[in-house]
């Protein structure tokens, strides 16, 4: 079983969006998906009560509130985690992840916040005995702006407290069809290919990522 976490302390980055659209990926892709929702706001679970029936299943669980566990079948664990995570409920996520995603806004404010809570986490990292594998991705990039590069540029750069490369795998722009996907249960593979082409191609990067041994601890 493969256990991806979507992580990063600060809100609105994107972490269900990827969440949803990594789970509706896996799902098209014949993969029996769990979805786990870690966030009391419950998007992630929001999501899948509008999956319409035709599409390929998710399975979700409210892992906020119930504890789970994960039934033999499941190929790929997703997790979606609150903003404002720390301390022990960080830790029980981390337990669980082999591959950790982290998406950040292309801010200044946005990108030093990510690289304060890297450093936190390395300090968490101690107690997880296997070494996850994290890359960052930028999110809600405005075509044609000079923040997309910029952005690109800097996260290339990041290293881990431990001194190791950062990888930071791919650029998300801002498109209407996340919100379109997000508002019918569905994922950005799950619409019109004439439509989505650019948005699949960005995912491209991320996706040969966590389909390769790179991604795995
Ligand atoms: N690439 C994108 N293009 C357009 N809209 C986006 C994109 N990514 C996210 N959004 C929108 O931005 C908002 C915040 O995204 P999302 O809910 O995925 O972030 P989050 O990190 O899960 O937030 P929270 O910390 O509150 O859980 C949502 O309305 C979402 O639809
Ligand atoms: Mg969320």
């Amino acid at each position: 079983m493969r256990s991806i976490l979507m992580m990063n302390s600060k809100g609105g980055c994107g972490k269900t969006t990827l969440a949803t659209n990594l789970a509706g990926y896996y799902a098209t892709q014949g993969k029996s998906v769990l979805l786990a929702d870690y966030d009391p706001q419950a998007s992630s679970m929001d999501w899948l009560a509008e999956r319409p029936e035709t599409s390929p299943e998710i399975y979700g669980v409210a892992a906020f509130e119930e504890k789970f566990r994960i039934g033999k079948s499941i190929d790929i664990l997703i997790m979606d985690a609150p903003a404002g995570i720390s301390g022990k409920p960080l830790n029980d996520m981390l337990r669980k992840a082999e591959t950790i995603i982290m998406p950040i806004l292309p801010s200044p404010i946005d990108v030093r916040a990510a690289s304060h809570f890297i450093k936190n986490m390395n300090h968490i990292n101690k107690l997880v005995k296997s070494e996850v594998k994290i890359a960052t991705v930028a999110n809600r990039v405005r075509e044609k702006t000079l923040a997309g590069n910029d952005l690109s540029e800097y996260l290339s750069k990041l290293k881990l407290p431990n001194g190791k490369k950062f990888p930071f795998m791919s650029v998300f722009r801002a498109s209407q069809n996340y919100i379109r996907a997000a508002d019918q249960g569905l994922s950005i593979f799950e619409l019109a290919p004439s439509l989505t082409t650019t948005d699949r191609e960005q995912w491209e990067p991320l996706l040969r990522w966590l389909n390769s041994a790179r991604s795995k601890p």
